[in-house]
């Protein structure tokens, strides 16, 4: 049996030294054109976040930490003396961290390079700064490769027979590596294991269908596209051996955020008896927060929801709800697959004997 799996293009690379630029895959385009953005100042990296160019909670991490490089050359650039030029910096890391509210990755890598900001304080140091957080980013970048592949392997491992269920998009485009949902999938898939995957659409912005299936199709893994709305008769249907998804921020307790539709899938999930999984790094818990109703969720455009694709779908005159993102309660997790190990029985006290083992 051939176990290859082809590769799809990344998400977002560096160009060049501290100098350089970021290139992000304009995901808002995908599948129909493959274009990219070229960011070479934080206001077009923030940009690229808000409007979803480059998305998932790993990735937009990654583009948060390159983006602070750029904060640095672009104090150079004003030739800033190093006070004015640190003030700049820790603005710009302000309004990258805050691009978008849910996941925690982004103020997560934000912050690991602010440390290294906060240890410079003098021409020279503010020299070398730069250079500094440009490795502290490629560390960010590359880690989470190495996370997703940790992930693969452990998840593989307790993937249970039969077809997959998930949910958005939660490999390549969304991460350093294969994924993280998908990443299991993909490990599952090297290994010789055979299955149909199904994807919810989710709507509004399609992220199943446009970018989950685009990614399947790629590396040659069967791929089923289906409404949101067909979940619970899918699994009703005893066809599905689990749901697998990612997360965009979990709390001390389990309770995990992700994308809007997770916790609707999750209680179909559990009224089926199908097992529900949850595959995440360990940047993305926020053990700050002691339960899911702490997280911010993000609420969107009403355009989203109301003209999709650009098509008046809704009478002009109708307002939208739309939320980014809900919270599934841990009870509803059978179990979280992190790079750390598997978190089964998820509660307060499991999801800390592993996140801190
Ligand atoms: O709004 P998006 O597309 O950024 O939402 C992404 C998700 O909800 C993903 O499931 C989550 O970030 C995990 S990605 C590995």
């Amino acid at each position: 049996m051939n176990n290859f799996v082809p590769t799809v293009p990344a998400a977002l690379r560096w160009h060049g030294g501290a100098d350089g630029h970021l290139e992000i895959l304009d995901q808002t385009l995908l599948p129909g054109r493959t274009e990219h953005v070229h960011c070479r100042d934080v206001p077009t990296v923030v940009e690229a976040i808000k409007m979803l160019r480059v998305r998932g909670a790993p990735a937009i991490g990654i583009a948060g930490g390159y983006g602070l490089v750029l904060a640095v050359a672009e104090a150079k650039q004003q030739g800033l003396s190093p006070a004015p030029a640190l003030t700049h910096i820790r603005k710009r890391a302000h309004e990258l961290a805050t691009a978008r509210p849910t996941a925690v990755n982004l103020q997560w890598a934000v912050d690991r390079l602010l440390k290294l900001v906060d240890t410079a304080s003098d021409v020279k140091t503010i020299d070398l700064l730069a250079t500094s957080l440009l490795n502290e980013a490629r560390c960010i970048h590359e880690e989470d490769r190495e996370l997703c592949a940790a992930i693969g392997r452990f998840g593989a491992e307790i993937l249970p027979e039969g077809d997959i269920l998930t949910h958005c998009n939660t490999g390549s485009l969304a991460t350093g590596g294969d994924g993280t949902a998908l990443g299991v999938i993909v490990a599952a898939w090297r290994q010789g294991r055979r299955f149909r995957v199904y994807a919810d659409e989710t709507r509004p912005l399609l992220q199943g269908a446009r970018l989950t299936a685009w990614e399947l199709v790629q590396r040659q893994i069967p791929v089923t596209v289906l409404v949101d709305g067909a979940a619970a008769h899918l699994l009703r249907t005893g066809r599905i051996g689990c749901c697998i998804v990612g997360a965009d921020r979990i709390a001390a307790n389990g309770d995990t955020a992700n994308k809007i539709g997770t916790y609707g899938l999750a209680v179909a999930a559990r009224a089926h008896g199908v097992p529900f999984f949850v595959a995440a790094p360990s940047s993305s818990f926020d053990l700050s927060l002691a339960a899911g109703t702490a997280i911010p969720i993000e609420e969107r455009a009403a355009a989203e929801v109301l003209r999709p694709l650009g098509v008046q779908a809704a009478p002009k005159g109708a307002e939208a709800f739309n939320p980014a993102f809900d919270v599934t309660p841990a009870e509803l997790i059978t179990a979280i697959i992190t790079e750390r190990g598997i978190i089964q029985d998820v509660g307060r006290k499991t999801v800390a004997a592993v996140l801190t083992s």
